[in-house]
């Protein structure tokens, strides 16, 4: 009968729902090296993955919807659903592979929006991850990179999923050296940046930066690494949004932080920590002194891929 059908429905559904955890992503440095004709910048980034992350699930379905919940959902409740990066991803890769874009995504916000580690990049490619596996598609590396990469500069490094060296204007990515499971507090004030705006305002010469060479032993040598590079959006971030300068200030004024950094386009800052314990003691003091704020006490990870979705950090 329907309600025997329905349940045996859901069961089979259940067994065929993919979860994906989609980790932020961390510019240890970014350097601003050129512009193209077209006003995209030229960039030199380590990019690495930290251990906090949105959860995205892909389930077999009739037709193609999003459901957003979490934590950090209201952020994206004025979005049109449609734009959102997810359903586009499901779109232009069923469009690549021939395929009817057919799926029920969740996608469980942990991440803060439009906060420079690269939440909605990541929530795109753990898609593009999740429905390459549920519509059994066989495309090559270069033709799922080239994808991705039309759907922002920083949804390739997602999809690859483990610290790289990322040049072009995000498509160009070398491995980078191991990564020390560094102790890692991530701390956002809650005012979007746009990213356009801190890239039109970016002032000076262009730099690049030397590649890591030698796989940093702990999170001290790779801070030590870390110091002779920086972040050249900072400053135009910290003109158009005084909270990341207050950001920078208090993770820089807690008791054993090795070294302290805007990620990406801004405002989320972060600060690499010698032991878990001083991480620990800054997050609560962060998150007593600004209890709005979203703090995360997490690690990097060397490769973000093997995260598992469960149970849902931060
Ligand atoms: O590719 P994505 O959507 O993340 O980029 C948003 C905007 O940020 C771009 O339209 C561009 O103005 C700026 N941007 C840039 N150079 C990059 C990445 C982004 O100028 N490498």
């Amino acid at each position: 009968d329907e309600d025997t059908r329905a349940t045996a429905e859901t069961a089979a559904d259940m067994a065929t729902t993919l979860r994906a955890a989609a980790p932020a992503k961390v510019n240890l440095y970014l350097h601003v090296t050129g512009r193209r004709a077209d006003g995209y910048h030229l960039l030199d980034s380590l990019m690495a993955f930290a251990a906090v992350h949105d959860v995205v699930t892909v389930a077999p379905a009739d037709d193609l919807s999003l459901t957003v919940d979490g934590p950090n959902a209201a952020a994206l409740a004025d979005l049109d659903p449609s734009d959102n990066l997810i359903l586009r991803a499901a779109r232009a890769l069923a469009e690549t592979a021939g395929v009817a874009a057919c799926a029920r995504l969740t996608l469980t916000k942990h991440l803060p929006v439009a906060g420079g580690i690269g939440g909605g990049s990541a929530d795109a490619a753990a898609a593009l991850r999740g429905l390459y596996r549920l519509w059994d598609l066989t495309l090559d590396d270069a033709t799922m990179l080239d994808l991705a990469l039309g759907l922002g500069a920083d949804v390739p490094v997602c999809l690859y999923g483990r610290a790289a060296h990322v040049s072009g204007i995000g498509e160009v990515l070398d491995p980078a050296p191991a990564l020390p499971a560094a102790p890692l507090l991530l701390v956002n004030a809650g005012a979007p940046v746009s990213t356009p705006e801190v890239f039109g305002r970016r002032r000076g010469p262009f730099s690049r930066p030397a590649p890591l060479r030698d796989a940093p032993v702990n999170a001290l040598a790779l801070a030590q690494d870390l110091a002779g590079r920086g972040n050249d959006l900072e400053p135009p971030a910290r003109t158009l949004c005084d909270a990341v300068g207050e950001t920078l200030d208090l993770l820089t004024a807690q008791a054993g932080a090795l070294l302290t950094r805007m990620s990406g386009s801004g405002g989320t800052c972060f600060a690499l920590f010698a032991s878990e314990a001083e991480a620990e003691a800054a997050r609560r003091a962060i998150a007593e002194a600004r209890p709005h704020w979203w703090v995360a006490r997490t690690r990097l990870v060397d490769d973000a891929r093997a995260l598992a979705p469960d149970p849902p950090s931060a």
